[in-house]
């Protein structure tokens, strides 16, 4: 939640260019693999129908640590700390169990095939077609991590606190434009947030004991309801007044002053980024395809580093089981 060496991003963007991800990449090695990804993800979303939230999430979460190299999935081990516990992570990224069914359903189909990183492009695709959202072709042929960082993604994901001037600079740095990451910011139309993210907006917005003024007065008092001074902090509230459907809602809320987090509604607050919030309230259709190029630019990150394809997602491969 600090700035980000410069020295990583340029290793990032660099990296960007020399990669060599392609549609249909497994359409020798394994066939069914975007088939049985998608199953998946439609019995999830049955099973519980935030779970495809949850799962999309991790496409932001894994390509802005070190490129799209699932370094997210991997568990702690003795030796290394992982980014499940980081700051932005911690109590809050969830559905890892849908990632580990993909792949166990993968390695009977292909045995040794498919990337975890690649999985989560699939499903993070996948997550947002099933809720109504657009379907697109994925670029895949993605390597999995041999390690992970904590610190580095403490350093880099952004606080909901954030305002649209850092979220911007930070955006910028992923060569992600302003309209990229409203676009992007597009994905809290389907799942849900913690009271924990929005307590200070509803209590002490920048210190000032009291209430973000941005707040529209009837969403206060509903919020104010939901997550009482001193109560549970891990109750969770929608992130749109649609949160099951990806849809351009989220949009229209901002423009109401019915944004959730911080990070939402300064996105409508600020004038360089309001004018995409109003043009996708006002057309669904333009934030689909903003959407989709953002998403897009956002699974090319690299590191460049070395890598494999896991058997296990949460580990990497020759390490013992359960050390
Ligand atoms: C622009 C900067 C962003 C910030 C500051 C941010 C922050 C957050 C926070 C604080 C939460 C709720 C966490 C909690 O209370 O436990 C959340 C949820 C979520 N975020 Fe973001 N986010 C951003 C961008 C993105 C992007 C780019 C994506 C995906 C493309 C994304 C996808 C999601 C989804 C789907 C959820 C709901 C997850 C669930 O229901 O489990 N976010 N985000």
């Amino acid at each position: 939640m600090s700035l980000l060496p410069p020295i990583l991003f340029v290793l990032i963007v660099e990296m960007a260019a020399a990669c060599h991800l392609h549609p249909g990449f497994y359409s020798q090695t394994c066939p069914k693999a975007e088939a049985i990804v998608r199953n998946v993800m439609k019995k999830a979303m049955i099973r519980e129908p935030r779970s495809v939230a949850s799962v999309m999430r991790f496409q932001f979460h894994d390509c802005f640590v070190n490129g799209c190299d699932a370094s997210l999935l991997l568990d702690d081990t003795p030796s290394m700390i992982g980014e499940k516990l980081a700051l932005s992570n911690i109590n809050s990224l969830r559905s890892f169990e849908v990632v580990d069914e993909v792949k166990e359903a993968l390695e009977k189909a292909c045995p040794g095939v498919v990337s975890c990183a690649d999985i989560i492009i699939m499903a993070a695709r996948d997550a947002v077609a099933l809720t109504g959202g657009p379907d697109w072709v994925v670029r895949l042929g993605r390597k999995d991590s041999l390690t992970a960082s904590q610190e580095e993604s403490n350093n880099i994901m952004p606080s909901p606190r954030a305002n649209a001037s850092s979220l911007i600079d930070l955006f910028s740095k992923y060569n992600l434009s302003v309209k990229d990451l409203v676009a992007l910011s597009g994905s809290h139309s389907i799942g849900e947030a913690r009271c924990f993210s929005i307590m200070f907006r509803l209590y002490n917005q920048s210190g000032s004991g009291k209430p973000d003024p941005a707040i529209e007065p009837g969403f206060r008092a509903k919020l104010d309801k939901l997550c009482p001074r001193g109560g549970d902090e891990n109750v969770t509230g929608d992130l749109d007044a649609t949160s099951r459907l990806f849809d351009n809602q989220y949009f229209k809320d901002l423009v109401a002053g019915r944004g959730f987090l911080n990070s939402d509604e300064t996105l409508f607050t600020f004038p360089q980024t309001r004018e995409y919030v109003k043009l996708f309230s006002n057309d669904e259709n333009e934030f689909f395809k903003a959407f989709v190029e953002g998403m897009l630019k956002m699974g090319e990150l690299q590191s460049g580093r070395p890598g494999e394809i896991r058997t296990n997602c949460r580990k990497v491969n020759g390490q013992a089981v359960d050390v």
